[in-house]
């Protein structure tokens, strides 16, 4: 089966082509000639996956899929959400993609603040002759007081999940990997594939 994962991010091809296995051959817009940005500015993380997955196949007709991911703060009403990579450029307190800029802001934003519940959630849609599914994976835990550990990337050094004492950045990459939320929503998706 050869469907479209409407990413742009190699690495991310890499971990799920690993996770989907040999029957299922993933390949990216740019293989069929998508070079833009495809667009993402919906409200919900559901409304980004289903809009990249829809402008992949509407371009090309073919089976496709898309993720997107935010980091959900009780205390903050589920922010930063989907504003999760630019979350101090939107609000002026950095340029870019800054992970360090993001960290420091919610930190900031949090100081002082008991309720440190947070949760990692990723949604995929996938779009499969013409129908659209959606497949959440979750992990939730708490945000630290302060940044522990080198690995990993974006809010890692700051999310301390449920049931360890490590920060994703503290722990290896294949513990990370087997507990995060991308890995749960990437599990349901192949279940879901696995029954075609
Ligand atoms: P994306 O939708 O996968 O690009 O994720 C959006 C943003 O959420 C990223 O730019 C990171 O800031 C954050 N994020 C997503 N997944 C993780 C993770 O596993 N650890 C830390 N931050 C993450």
């Amino acid at each position: 089966m050869k469907i479209v994962f409407a990413t742009g991010n190699l690495n991310k091809l890499k971990e799920v082509q690993a996770l989907v296995g040999p029957r299922v051959e993933l390949s990216t817009p740019a293989d069929h000639g998508i070079t833009e940005d495809i667009p993402e500015n919906q409200p919900t993380l559901e409304g980004n996956a289903l809009q990249k997955a829809r402008y992949i196949y509407e371009k090309t007709g073919l089976n496709c899929f898309a993720d997107d991911t935010g980091l959900e703060v009780e205390a903050l009403g589920g922010e930063p959400g989907v504003f999760s990579a630019r979350y101090a450029a939107v609000n002026g307190a950095g340029e870019g993609h800054s992970s360090e800029a993001n960290m420091a802001l919610l930190l900031d934003r949090l100081a002082g603040v008991e309720n440190r519940r947070a949760r990692f959630r990723t949604v995929f849609a996938l779009i499969l002759d013409g129908r659209e599914h959606l497949f959440e994976g979750v992990v939730e835990g708490v945000i630290t007081s302060a940044r522990t550990g080198s690995d990993g990337f974006g809010y890692d050094p700051i999310f301390r999940p449920t049931g360890y004492d490590q920060t994703f950045a503290e722990m290896p990459l294949s513990l990370k990997n087997s507990i995060s939320h991308r890995a749960r929503a990437t599990t349901k998706l192949i279940d879901f594939l696995s029954t075609l």
